[in-house]
Parts: C-alpha cells; sequence; structure tokens
C-alpha cells in the first residue's frame, strides 16, 4: 500500500465488481437506445474503463474537461473548457468521479439539457453523502463515502494517486 494512505476502502477487485453491476443497469435501461456516455476529464477515467468494458449494448463515449471557479462566488462557476461533445437529441450519461458538492453535475446537466440532449442521467463511481450544496442525486451510484478525502482509481490530491488501482483515504498530514 502507498505510504500515503490510511487506509484502502475499495480493492480493485470490488472496484471492478461494482462497474459491473453499474453496467448490467445501464445495458438494461438503454437497450432500446444508443445512449452516449461523457466521461468528466482526468478523474473519471479508470472508472469510465471499468464501465464501459462491461457494458455490452451498443454505445458511445466522450469526454469533457470542466474548470470550476468556487471562493468569490457562493454558487460556484463550472465551465467547459474547450471541445463540448454533440449532445443534441441524444441520451446521456455524464459520468464522474465522485459527487460531492454537486456543482459540477449540475452545471452539466443544464448545460447539455440546453444544448438540446433528449435525456441526461449521472454516473459516479462514489457519492459523498451530506456535501452537497445543490439539490442533484446520481442515477447510478457505486458507493455511498463519508466525507474524508479519498484518493486512486482517478481520484487525486494535487493531481498525484489518480494511477493507485485502489481507493483510499489520504493521510491528513498530507494536505493539512
Ligand atoms: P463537486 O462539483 O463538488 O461535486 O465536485 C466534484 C469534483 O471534486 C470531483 O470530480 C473531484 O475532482 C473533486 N473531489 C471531491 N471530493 C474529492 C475527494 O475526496 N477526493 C478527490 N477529489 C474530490
Ligand atoms: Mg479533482
Amino acid at each position: 500500500m502507498n505510504k500515503d494512505i490510511e487506509e484502502i476502502l475499495y480493492s480493485e477487485e470490488q472496484l471492478h465488481l461494482t462497474t459491473g453491476n453499474m453496467a448490467k443497469l445501464i445495458d438494461n435501461d438503454y437497450k432500446d437506445t444508443l445512449p452516449l456516455l461523457v466521461g468528466i476529464l482526468n478523474g473519471v477515467v479508470p472508472f469510465m474503463v471499468s464501465l464501459v468494458n462491461q457494458i455490452t449494448i451498443p454505445m458511445n463515449m466522450d469526454f469533457i474537461k470542466v474548470k470550476s471557479y468556487s471562493g468569490v462566488h457562493s454558487t460556484g462557476n463550472v465551465q467547459i473548457i474547450g471541445y463540448v461533445p454533440d449532445v443534441k437529441d441524444r441520451d446521456v450519461i455524464i459520468c464522474d468521479d465522485i459527487l460531492d458538492t454537486g456543482r459540477t453535475l449540475i452545471e452539466l446537466k443544464n448545460q447539455f439539457l440546453s444544448l438540446g440532449a433528449k435525456s441526461v442521467k449521472v454516473a459516479v463511481l462514489l457519492n459523498k453523502v451530506g456535501t452537497r450544496v445543490v439539490d442533484i442525486e446520481a442515477d447510478y451510484k457505486g458507493y455511498d463515502v463519508p466525507n474524508k478525502f479519498v484518493v486512486g482509481f482517478g481520484l487525486d490530491y494535487n493531481e498525484l494517486y489518480r494511477n493507485l488501482p485502489y481507493i483510499g483515504v489520504l493521510k491528513e498530514e498530507i494536505y493539512k
């Protein structure tokens, strides 16, 4: 185990099973359409790979990069940087590593709907409990997690630890 990790929450094997269960739900819910999975870079990559490898229906995938501003504006301000996927008339599933305050996902969901998406659902690997500042919940979620800072399987602290194959709690001494 990495020396900066306090405790492992989910092993590689557990994560694979969990994304497999999510893939089965998506297979069933989208069997009559061609869903477009849109992943939020960079944190979504390991989750998205594991998920799409286990989806068996025809699907498309695309990615976006967002920038979040917070601090001065208490409402938060989330902006898509650069390329915007073509979501018009599509059944979109936005995928992200973790749902925390909810600002990123509510903003993207609204932007995709205003760009003409037919439907927009949200799939997250982790759902932080008790940290939401806007009204949004995931349609597909892997695990409810307590409000601790977690890293690995895409999740970062200062762009580090994304490559850990498991998800763990980061030692407080690293970020305090
Ligand atoms: P939200 O807009 O606050 O829901 O932001 C979600 C984003 O915050 C995620 O995509 C992560 O990049 C980041 N984030 C939130 N909690 C954690 C955590 O515990 N570890 C790593 N990144 C986190
Ligand atoms: Mg991040």
